[in-house]
C-alpha cells in the first residue's frame, strides 16, 4: 500500500478529486466520520487525513510516503523531503501587510506577527531590517489593528480578510501551491508505486487540471 498524507479541509478535498481522477480512488473518504485513514485495496492506496501544517512531519519521518502540502508550510519547517510536483491548486502569497494609512518608521525596530517565523525572519535578514517576531497561532490580521505588532508576515489567498480588516498587502514575500513531496527512502523503496502516482499527476496538471 501506497501511505499517502492529505491535508484536510479544501485544499485536501481538491487534491483527493485529483487523485480520484487519475486512479487512486477510495470512496469511503466521502463517508461523513471522524475516520482519519481510509484504504481502498484495489487501487493501493491508504489515505492519512492530517492537520495541513503536520503533512511533511508524517512524511519526513516515513509514516506516509507521499503527500501533499503547501508550499509556505515546506518553507517555514524545512522538511528533509523530496519536493516532486507543483500541484498548481491552492496558491496563494505570502505577505507584509500592515494598516491601510502604514507608514513605516525606520529609526525604530519592526514589530512583526506571524506564525511563519523563519519565512519573516528570511525575508527581514535579505532586506536588513532589524525586526521583533510576535509569534502567533491563527487571527495574525488581528495584530496591527491591537496595537500588538506594526504589520503581520501572512497567506493572502482573495485578499477578502485584510480587506475587511482595514489592512493592505505591503510587499509580496514569495508564491505559494500545493506541493507533492515523498519520504527519501519511501521515494526508492516504492519508486514502481510512487512514480506512477507522479507521472499520472503531471499528465493530468498539464491538461488543466480538475478544470
Ligand atoms: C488564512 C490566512 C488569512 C486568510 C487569507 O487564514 O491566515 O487570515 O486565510 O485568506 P483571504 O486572503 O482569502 O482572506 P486561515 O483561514 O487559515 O485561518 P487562521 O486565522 O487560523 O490563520
Amino acid at each position: 500500500m501506497l501511505n499517502i498524507a492529505l491535508p484536510k479541509g479544501r485544499l485536501g478535498d481538491q487534491v483527493y478529486e485529483l487523485l480520484d481522477s487519475v486512479g487512486y480512488a477510495c470512496r469511503d473518504i466521502y463517508l461523513d466520520n471522524r475516520q482519519l485513514v481510509f484504504a481502498n485495496e484495489q487501487t493501493g492506496v491508504r489515505y492519512f487525513l492530517v492537520k495541513p501544517s503536520d503533512v511533511a512531519i508524517y512524511v519526513e519521518h516515513g509514516a506516509a510516503d507521499v503527500g501533499i502540502v503547501g508550499k509556505d508550510i515546506l518553507l517555514e519547517n524545512r522538511a528533509d523531503v523530496y519536493e516532486l510536483l507543483d500541484l498548481l491548486l491552492g496558491k496563494c502569497r505570502v505577505c507584509v501587510a500592515g494598516p491601510q494609512n502604514y507608514r513605516e518608521d525606520m529609526e525604530r525596530r519592526l514589530r512583526v506577527a506571524t506564525k511563519f517565523v523563519n519565512i519573516a525572519k528570511g525575508y527581514y535578514a535579505s532586506v536588513n531590517r532589524e525586526i521583533e517576531i510576535i509569534k502567533l497561532n491563527g487571527s495574525i490580521e488581528l495584530a496591527p489593528i491591537l496595537g500588538l505588532s506594526d504589520v503581520i508576515v501572512d497567506i493572502v489567498e482573495s485578499g477578502k480578510t485584510l480587506r475587511e480588516n482595514n489592512l493592505q498587502v505591503l510587499t509580496e514575500i514569495v508564491p505559494i501551491s500545493a506541493r507533492f513531496i515523498a519520504n527519501k527512502a519511501a521515494y526508492k523503496f516504492k519508486n514502481t508505486e510512487i512514480e506512477p502516482m507522479l507521472t499520472k499527476l503531471a499528465a493530468k496538471i498539464k491538461s488543466g487540471g480538475l478544470e
